[in-house]
Formats: C-alpha cells, sequence, structure tokens
C-alpha cells in the first residue's frame, strides 16, 4: 500500500464502543483500519458508516498491521481480561519496534501494568487507556485517560485530542501517568460514578418514599437541582429517566423495572484497590454494597416477612426544607465521594511513581464522561490553589460548601432513619466527615482492647515509644 494510502490507526473490536470510537476517528478525518474477528461486524460498519470517511476495512489482524503506517497505532476494544490477552499475543509478534497498542476497555490496571512490562521487553508501547462517555461518548467525543510512556503519548495525542470532549477549548483528554496509571484513573471514575449514582438514587427514595412525590414531581425537582451546583450529566439523565412512562403500561418507567441493580465490577475493582491502598472510600463501598443487597432477592424477601419499619413514620413538619436538605445532603455527600476518590489517585500515584496530576484529572472529567459536571472546575481550582491538598474538604471553596450544607445533611440523615429509608451514601458519607474532622476518636478503645486480648500493644500521648498492659498479672504497663 502507498505510504500516502497507509492508514493512521487502526481499531480492532468493532462492538458498540469500538465502532464508535472508528467512526469517531474518522469522521475527525483520520484514515483508520477497522477488523473485526467476525468479519460480518465490519462489513456492517463499512455498510452503515463507510461514507463518515476513510476506512480501511481489514479481513484480519496481518491485513490489519500491513495497512499501518508507522510507528503503528492499534486500539484493542474487545473485553477486559482474557480477550484483550488474546490479542495481544496474536497482535505483538506482527509488529515491530516503536509500534504501539492501545487498549481502550475498561481493564484492571494491574493487568495493565503487567501487559505494559510485557511488552516493553519487545520493544512494543502498551498504553492503557480509559475511555469514559459510554456509546454517545465514544462516537462524539469521550473523556480520554490514556497512561503509558510519554514517547507513546506524544504519537498519540494529535488523534486522541482530536477525537475528546472539548470543554472550553481544552480536549478532554491528558497524559495520566505510566504503565496502569490511565486505567486506574479510569477505574477511579467508574468508583465515583457508582457512589454519584447511589446518593442521587437515595435522594430519590426520599423524595418518592419520604414526601410521597410522583416519579414525575421528583424529576422536577433534579431538573430545579441541575440548575445550581449539582449541575452534571447524571442529575440531568435522572430527570429525564424520571419524567419517561413506560409505553407498555402508561405507568412512570421507573415502576416496572426491576429494583436490582446490575455491576460489571469495575466499581468493585475500585474498592478493592482502596481497601489495598488503605483509603476509606465509604461512598464508593456502600455504593457496592447497595447495588449488590438490591439484587440479594432471597435474604430480601426473607427480611420483608420477618423485620417491622418503624412503629409511626415520622413526621416531616416543613416539605420544602427537606428538599432544599437533601439537595445539601446530596452535594455534601458527592463531595465526600470525590475527596475520597481523589484520595485514592493521589495514594495509588504515590505507591506506583506515577506523579498524576489531580488538577488535570478534573479537567479532563469536565467533559465527555459519565460523572461530567460543573463542579469539577472547582475540584481543578483547588488542587490550582494546592497540588498537595491533604483533602478536597479542607480546601476553601469545598470547607465552606459542606459547612453550609451540614446542618440539612444531619437533618436528612436523622429523618430518613425515623422514616425507615435506607440512606447508606448519605449517612457514612456525613460520619466520613465527622470522624475525619474529630480530635479525638474511638480508635483509642480499639487500641485498648487489642493490647488485651492479643497483646498488640499501643502508642500514648503524652510520650514516644511502644506500650503493652500486662493485662493478665499486676496490669503494670512496660515498654515494648
Ligand atoms: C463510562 C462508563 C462505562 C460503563 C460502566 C457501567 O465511563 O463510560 O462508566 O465504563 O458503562 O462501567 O458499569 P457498571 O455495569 O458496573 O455500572
Amino acid at each position: 500500500m502507498a505510504e500516502g494510502q497507509m492508514a493512521d490507526v487502526a481499531v480492532t473490536g468493532l462492538g458498540t464502543m469500538g465502532r464508535n470510537l472508528a467512526r469517531n476517528f474518522a469522521r475527525n478525518g483520520f484514515r483508520v483500519g477497522v477488523h473485526n474477528r467476525s468479519a460480518e461486524r465490519t462489513d456492517e460498519l463499512m455498510d452503515e458508516f463507510g461514507h463518515e470517511g476513510d476506512f480501511v476495512p481489514a479481513t484480519s489482524l496481518e491485513d490489519l498491521v500491513q495497512s499501518l503506517q508507522r510507528p503503528r497505532r492499534v486500539v484493542i476494544m474487545v473485553p477486559a481480561g482474557g480477550p484483550t490477552d488474546g490479542v495481544i499475543d496474536e497482535i505483538s509478534p506482527m509488529l515491530e519496534t516503536g509500534d504501539i497498542v492501545i487498549d481502550g476497555g475498561n481493564a484492571h490496571y494491574q493487568d495493565t501494568r503487567r501487559r505494559e512490562a510485557d511488552l516493553r521487553e519487545k520493544g512494543l508501547h502498551f498504553v492503557g487507556m480509559g475511555v469514559s462517555g459510554g456509546e454517545e461518548g465514544a462516537l462524539l467525543g469521550p473523556s480520554i485517560m490514556p497512561g503509558g510512556t510519554a514517547e507513546a503519548y506524544s504519537a498519540l495525542e494529535p488523534l486522541l485530542k482530536k477525537i475528546a470532549a472539548d470543554v472550553d477549548g481544552t480536549p478532554c483528554c491528558t497524559h495520566v501517568g505510566p504503565d496502569g496509571a490511565g486505567h486506574f484513573v479510569k477505574m477511579l471514575h467508574n468508583g465515583i460514578e457508582y457512589a454519584d449514582m447511589q446518593l442521587i438514587a437515595e435522594s430519590y427514595d426520599l423524595l418518592r418514599n419520604g414526601l410521597g412525590m410522583e416519579p414525575a414531581e421528583v424529576g422536577e425537582v433534579f431538573t430545579a437541582w441541575n440548575d445550581g451546583d449539582l449541575e452534571s450529566f447524571l442529575v440531568e439523565i435522572t430527570a429525564e429517566v424520571l419524567a419517561h412512562v413506560d409505553g407498555a403500561t402508561g405507568k412512570p418507567f421507573v415502576d416496572v423495572v426491576l429494583d436490582q441493580a446490575g455491576q460489571k465490577g469495575t466499581g468493585r475493582w475500585t474498592v478493592i484497590s482502596a481497601l489495598e491502598l488503605g483509603i476509606p472510600v465509604s461512598g464508593m463501598a456502600e455504593a457496592v454494597f447497595a447495588r449488590g443487597l438490591s439484587s440479594d432477592v432471597g435474604r430480601r424477601e426473607a427480611a420483608q416477612a420477618a423485620l417491622p419499619g418503624p412503629s409511626a413514620p415520622a413526621e416531616l413538619a416543613d416539605r420544602k426544607q427537606f428538599v432544599d436538605d437533601i439537595r445539601d445532603a446530596l452535594y455534601a455527600s458527592k463531595l465526600v465521594a470525590y475527596a475520597q476518590g481523589f484520595d485514592t489517585i493521589r495514594t495509588a500515584s504515590e505507591e506506583y511513581g506515577w506523579d498524576v496530576n489531580l488538577g488535570e484529572m478534573a479537567t479532563i472529567w469536565r467533559g465527555g464522561c459519565i460523572i461530567r459536571a460543573r463542579f469539577l472546575d472547582r475540584i481543578r481550582e483547588a488542587y490550582d490553589r494546592n497540588r498537595d491538598l491533604p483533602s478536597l474538604l479542607v480546601d476553601d471553596y469545598f470547607s465552606r460548601a459542606v459547612a453550609d450544607a451540614q446542618e440539612g445533611w444531619r437533618r436528612v440523615v436523622a429523618s430518613a432513619a425515623q422514616l425507615g429509608v435506607p440512606v447508606p451514601g448519605f449517612s457514612s458519607a456525613l460520619s466520613y466527615y465527622d470522624a475525619l474532622r474529630a480530635p479525638r476518636l474511638p480508635a483509642a478503645l480499639i487500641q485498648g482492647q487489642r493490647d488485651l486480648f492479643g497483646a498488640h500493644t499501643y502508642q500514648r500521648v503524652d510520650r514516644d515509644g511502644t506500650f503493652h498492659v500486662d493485662w493478665s498479672g499486676d496490669r503494670s504497663e512496660e515498654e515494648r
């Protein structure tokens, strides 16, 4: 194939996301090699969208590789895990030194670190690239979180910045950091997404089952909230979902949907990773637990038969105030979840030597991705003020925001308990907030318990050292 006809980039794996990413490259003027294990998918793409740009269909990975100019840039868009390894194993021997394999799936960052090291041994670049925004984002402009080497990123940057979402002239794409950094940040995006969705769901539950609002009315509340600090894609689509009427029954759509939430696993990965790093991510964890509980049908049915709710439902004196309080609780709890998420990215960055710029992560999440929101600009500004902020919650802007919200937040958690409406996200976030700011925590008692039953020792507030009490003897204290 003549040099001028060689493809700029290739995509193998033409499922919805892969197909739309390929279309996005083509619609932005790049010549795109396209391949799918079953050739029908490639044919379908060419038949339906071939007119959109300059595609180079390939019937085999060999043809796909041969269609590419150097350094070759091959984007793999197949399911995470085994299928991705399979494509890497098959295509690597076809590539030459300096070529770049990009995994655009939701891969686990540890798999990405392994793959990056393996391919580096072979003189190849491996880029774990988080792509957020779903099908529409992949086509019209996702938030893109590539990891890998700076050399690989410089070869990819012109293409990725062209296809990424753009906010105020800034593409929602940046080099996140080496090896698995990109997929780690994408994983945290998904963990935050879970927490955000759970908090919105709890707000809905309180408005619906606490105040007795109909779905359409709750949708109007979310529409109103979307004009303020809570403006976000997730709040916007919540209003749409709640306004939707089921065509088959004429009932509110949300009432005909089975109340059992699915999860592909990225939220779970996030919580496990945060636990391994020692960072509390109560918001994300409660969101994962809530999804699991919702699907635990047997236990739920048994509990519905056996467990009573509040004897006398609480009376809510001021309904308007309660709606405002829920808004405040949602914003404050969302802040806690984002603070925990950014704490986790910072800790992993230190652990793995990634040097992730947290302000830049907020910047590229302003558009294209599922958690895109106005308040990510506030997060960017917070890290611009202090790159080493110990917690988002102690930034002047955010500490004031939570201070303004906390009375309403506390009323919501208290009322929810009296109403018997579960709010694990709101209540765990409030407890995290109160624990983080507490001058003394009951961990002192836990240290005493541990020393008594396991001689695990403790430290003192009044002098350095490690101590143990002879609990079974004269209870004297000895220094260890
Ligand atoms: C995105 C989405 C995407 C996927 C979710 C759904 O960033 O575009 O987060 O990755 O739709 O991960 O995952 P669950 O099935 O776990 O909710």
